[in-house]
């Protein structure tokens, strides 16, 4: 049995929305729902669970009404604490999940064949799997200043997108293992108690909107 766990309790700093990123509207829908709406489609997911900013739980509820088996949970201070909440929340619900995705909001139209790969990953006994691209443009690593270091070899490189798929023991102990740290993705912290990570093929179409220009590039792509 799969759980997904959505964090949607960033502010949106970058895109300069007025309230939270995950409801900013496009296409009618804000993006929390395009998400969730992609875990569900993908008909393996058996519950989700958003972590919402905490001042926004009811506005968030309200947006997800339409779905049923999703449940809404404060989020934390930093994504690494909006999703220990969720995965906690999540686990007290489906007590028997095998399988767990960490999905972000922000990946709002993430196609279900993408979700449904990544579990299908998991569920033939990788531990973890991510869904990863080729990186298109040269890397360079930079000093404090900005001054190149080097330049790592781009056929080793690849960009990380979400859902990340895990077995379920798998990321428990990374995240008891992980207190006080914060990462950027949840296999970072797999990574760190030695557990292999697996990819599988990402999708364009998984992109993360962050910026103004991305949301632009989200509305014309996806205009239903
Ligand atoms: N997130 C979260 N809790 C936080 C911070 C982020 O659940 N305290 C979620 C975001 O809602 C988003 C995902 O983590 O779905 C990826 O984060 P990002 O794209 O950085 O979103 P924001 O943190 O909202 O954006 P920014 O960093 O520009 O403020
Ligand atoms: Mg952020």
């Amino acid at each position: 049995m799969t759980v997904a766990l959505v964090p949607a309790a960033g502010r949106g700093e970058r895109l300069g929305s007025a309230g939270p990123k995950a409801m900013v509207f496009l296409h009618g829908l804000p993006l929390v729902a395009h998400a969730v709406r992609g875990l569900l489609a993908a008909g393996c997911v058996r519950h989700v669970v958003v972590a919402a900013p905490s001042s926004h739980q009811a506005e968030m509820i309200a947006a997800l009404s339409a779905f049923d088996r999703v449940s809404v949970v404060p989020g934390g201070a930093d994504r690494t604490a909006s999703v220990r909440l969720a995965l906690h929340a999540a686990l007290e619900h489906v007590p028997d999940a095998r399988i767990v995705l960490v999905h972000d909001a922000a990946r709002a139209f993430t196609p279900p064949a993408l979700v449904r790969s990544v579990t299908e990953a998991v569920a033939a006994g990788a531990p973890a799997v991510i869904p990863v691209l080729p990186v298109t443009d040269t890397v360079k690593r930079v000093d404090g200043a900005g001054v190149v270091l080097d330049t790592p070899d781009r056929t080793h490189l690849r960009a990380v997108q979400t859902p990340q798929g895990f077995d379920v023991d798998v990321l428990r102990r990374a995240y008891e293992a992980a207190s006080g740290t914060v990462a950027t993705d949840d296999a970072g912290l797999v990574e760190r108690i030695g557990v292999p990570v697996h990819t599988v093929p990402g999708d364009v179409a998984a992109m993360k909107i962050t910026t103004p220009f991305d949301l632009a590039v989200a509305e014309a792509v996806f205009a239903p």
